[in-house]
């Protein structure tokens, strides 16, 4: 494969790989991440159901008192039909994906395109830490600590040319490593996208790793979306390629059941699902005793409008579901 850097970053801004490196290995230590400091003696693997204090409306859109999904229930509980349709599919049978090496393709309408191996593709841009709530139109929903790069400063380095009103994702589709892909739940390789400047959107993440370790492989190793305001289905996992487009991609949900699943998808309790209604949801929230907690009202765009509403001014959110 054809491996390239992007052109238009300076040595200077490149993060040493070491650096980087051993920054992810604190960070699998739980000991980069301020959030996860707070476990105390707590174990990555056990981090704890608490509220954690932060600032309330903060700019990754934190509200106090949320309370953090199980590490356990995040990584047992999982939608990635390309390891089968069950809630628990994905973390039987995603041993067989192969999360390195992974490079991402670049395409479409863009100064800079090629073939990035992950590392080229992310190295720049320091990681953060996001607490984001994510909600399923299914009705349920999960807090989640993230680790990520906010996906807009990645896109910028590509320079998008005037061209570019879109941006699609795809996901790898090997049935060698995905036996999911030989049943044809939807039509593969699965697809996402988002406007320009939904992705631009500082919310919008491309998630490296969560609860402050690499992405397992049932939640998208090793690169996956994150749009907190959207329905899950849009965080798509495992990317592979990204394309900047002039028309509205083609997105695997709508394409399977344009009647139940919008392009846009945001979270919107005043417009329902044919089949579920969007009024409130239940927290996957790490209740020893039960899976799901209390019924809770479900916010607009899932309790982000402060930081998106805005771009969907003058849009009629009930044609554009
Ligand atoms: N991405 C791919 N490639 N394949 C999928 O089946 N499922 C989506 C989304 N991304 C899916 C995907 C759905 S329906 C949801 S709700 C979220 O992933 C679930 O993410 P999680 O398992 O990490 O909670």
């Amino acid at each position: 494969m054809n491996e390239r850097q992007p052109d238009d970053i300076p040595s200077s801004q490149i993060t040493p790989e070491h650096v980087y490196r051993s920054r992810r290995q604190l960070m699998g230590l739980g000991l980069a991440s301020p959030l996860l400091a707070l476990a105390g003696c707590a174990g990555p693997e056990d981090p704890p159901a608490v509220a954690v204090a932060r600032k309330p409306d903060s700019t990754d859109g934190f509200l106090a008192g949320d309370e953090l999904t199980t590490l356990q229930d995040a990584t047992s509980y999982n939608n990635f039909y390309e390891f089968g349709t069950d809630k628990g599919d994905p973390a039987r049978n995603a041993a067989s994906l192969k999360p390195s090496p992974w490079s991402v393709v670049v395409g479409g309408e863009a100064e800079v395109t090629g073939t990035f191996a992950i590392d080229d593709f992310l190295k720049p841009h320091a990681e953060q830490d996001r607490i984001y709530r994510l909600r399923c139109v299914e009705g349920w929903s999960m807090v989640i600590p993230w680790q990520g790069v906010p996906l807009g400063e990645v896109l910028r380095r590509f320079r998008p040319n005037s061209r570019a009103k879109y941006v699609a994702f795809t996901t790898l589709a090997d049935p060698d490593q995905m036996p999911g892909i030989r049943v044809p739940a939807l039509e593969w390789p699965y697809r996402e996208g988002l406007r320009l400047d939904e992705a631009m959107n500082p919310l919008s993440l491309l998630a490296t790793g969560m609860y402050g370790k690499p992405l397992p492989n049932q939640n998208g190793a090793p690169l996956r979306l994150v749009v907190p305001w959207k329905y899950g289905f849009k965080s798509i996992k495992s990317i592979v390629r990204i394309d900047f487009t002039e028309q509205m991609p083609v997105t695997s949900w709508n394409q399977s059941q344009p009647g139940e699943y919008g392009f846009y998808s945001n979270v919107n309790p005043d417009v329902d699902h044919p089949r579920w209604s969007q009024r409130s949801e239940r927290r996957i929230a790490g209740t020893a005793s039960k899976l799901f907690a209390d019924r809770i009202p479900t916010l607009p765009f899932n309790g982000y409008a402060a930081q998106v509403a805005s771009m969907y001014q003058g849009m009629d959110l009930r044609r554009w579901f």
